[in-house]
């Protein structure tokens, strides 16, 4: 395949292209197919971009009418048809059944604009500069999300010291300490040198962290330590949000709610650009325009996000995520783990991680995706040093295409396996 003007003129900043390197074409469902026909199952789902499954044919059509009809494409915040009739589904059919209630802000559309509007609102609600995140953290890319995220290389590139950030070791991180305790010591101890934050930062399930499932007994604590101390607690349900879980917010299952939320990726319904945060509205206090940008809620993305969450109610994709899930879960005991005693796994709804960071070899994880790529099987790495395979397909995958996926990734376990054996 060609790929001489992409290494010839696009920049040496691109990644995941290097990883998987043809030129893709088209993608129906849970799957991708290459320019010359060639068909990849997609167990990476743009990093949760693409929950309802690609080119969604019932999404699809609420998309095609919309353009049918000129229905207007760019209205930077104005009132729109598509963005009351989003905001008045989203109330009535997500939220208020949740018992949720927080106002909604479109801030610029990827996951790093909804969090630099967390950052700042937090910021400016509290009057503090200081901001929590945890060890293992990814919330982004741009100035004030990298500075929360943990991931070594990116943060270098930021090219500035990046500040106003304590990192907490993550609950995983080390089992003697108690994290809740740690960060009341934090605030009590005179000596900590810590200061208080205005918020705290978390992702209940750390996704590019290595896919580690905070449990629900820690969250319920998070929640008090934070209501305790008058600091707001963030969640950043960016990639695991929109029923990859299992629940369509994944803190449902700990019966929290936090007091902004992000949200990005799937909410967009078809993988367009989008991203919402949400607040108590008691945190509403921004003034008019001052958080600005051109591109705050694409009106098609309106139109597809509305008909994205129609779906996911009308098809079931929660309970069904759920039952899915179950099937991966069964698979990774009985047929990954008894290929070697040094893997682990954790996970939940449709998000697996399989971790080899106990196989000596900087490279085994990089190896198998290679296997799988070859078998035609898109996967990605995730967590400390890319040792965790990621296991996150399309909510919508059949059974039959899982078991087909987590068949492709035992046979390239185990024949990477045999090399470094
Ligand atoms: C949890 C989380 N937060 C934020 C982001 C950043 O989103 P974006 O890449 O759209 O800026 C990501 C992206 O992977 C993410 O997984």
């Amino acid at each position: 395949m060609n790929t001489k003007v992409f290494e010839e003129y696009e920049s040496e900043v691109r990644s995941y292209s290097r990883k998987f390197p043809v030129v893709f074409k088209k993608a129906i469902g849970s799957y991708f197919y290459d320019e010359e026909g060639n068909e990849y199952l997609d167990f990476f789902d743009g990093a949760g971009a693409e929950n309802y499954g690609h080119n969604n044919p019932e999404i699809k059509e609420s998309i095609i009418k919309y353009l049918e009809n000129d229905g207007i494409i760019h209205a930077l915040d104005l009132y729109t048809e598509p963005k009351r009739e989003f905001i008045e589904y989203f109330e009535e059919k997500i939220l208020k059944p949740r018992r949720l209630n927080y106002k909604i802000m479109f801030p610029a559309p990827t996951g790093a604009n909804a969090n630099e509007a967390a950052l700042k609102l937090a910021r400016k609600v509290k009057q503090r500069t200081q901001v929590w995140a945890l060890m293992g953290a990814f919330h982004g890319m741009t100035l004030g999300a990298i500075s929360l995220t943990t991931d070594h290389v990116p943060r270098v590139g930021a090219g500035v010291p990046l500040e106003n950030v304590t990192h907490i070791p993550a609950p995983y991180m080390f089992p003697e300490l108690d994290t809740i305790e740690y960060m009341e010591t934090l605030l009590k101890d005179d000596h900590s040198g810590v200061e208080k934050p205005a918020a705290l930062f978390i992702e209940t399930i750390q996704a590019e962290g290595g896919v580690n499932v905070f449990d629900i007994d820690w969250l319920k604590r998070v929640r008090k330590f934070c209501d305790d101390n008058d600091i707001l607690l963030v969640i950043d349900d960016i990639q695991v949000g929109c029923a990859r879980s299992g629940k369509f917010f994944s803190f449902e299952r700990a019966g929290i709610v936090p007091d902004i939320l992000t949200l990005s990726k799937s909410i967009g319904g078809y993988g367009f650009p989008f991203a919402v945060t949400l607040m108590k509205p008691e945190l509403d206090i921004w003034k008019p325009g001052e958080h600005n940008g051109t591109f705050r809620g694409n009106q098609l993305a309106f139109v597809a996000a509305k008909a994205g969450l129609e779906f996911m109610l009308s098809h079931h994709i929660e309970e069904e995520t759920e039952r899915k899930g179950a099937i991966v879960k069964e698979f990774i005991e009985k047929e990954i783990l008894p290929l070697d005693s040094r893997l682990s796994y954790r996970g939940i709804g449709l998000i697996w991680g399989i971790d080899f960071s106990k196989i000596p070899s900087d490279t085994f994880c990089a190896d198998v995706q290679k296997e799988c790529f070859k078998n035609h099987l898109v996967i990605e790495s995730a967590g400390r040093k890319d040792a965790v395979l990621k296991i996150m397909p399309p909510l919508t995958i059949t059974d039959e295409e899982l078991i087909k996926g987590l068949e492709i990734i035992k046979i390239a376990m185990r024949e990477t396996l045999r090399r470094v054996k």
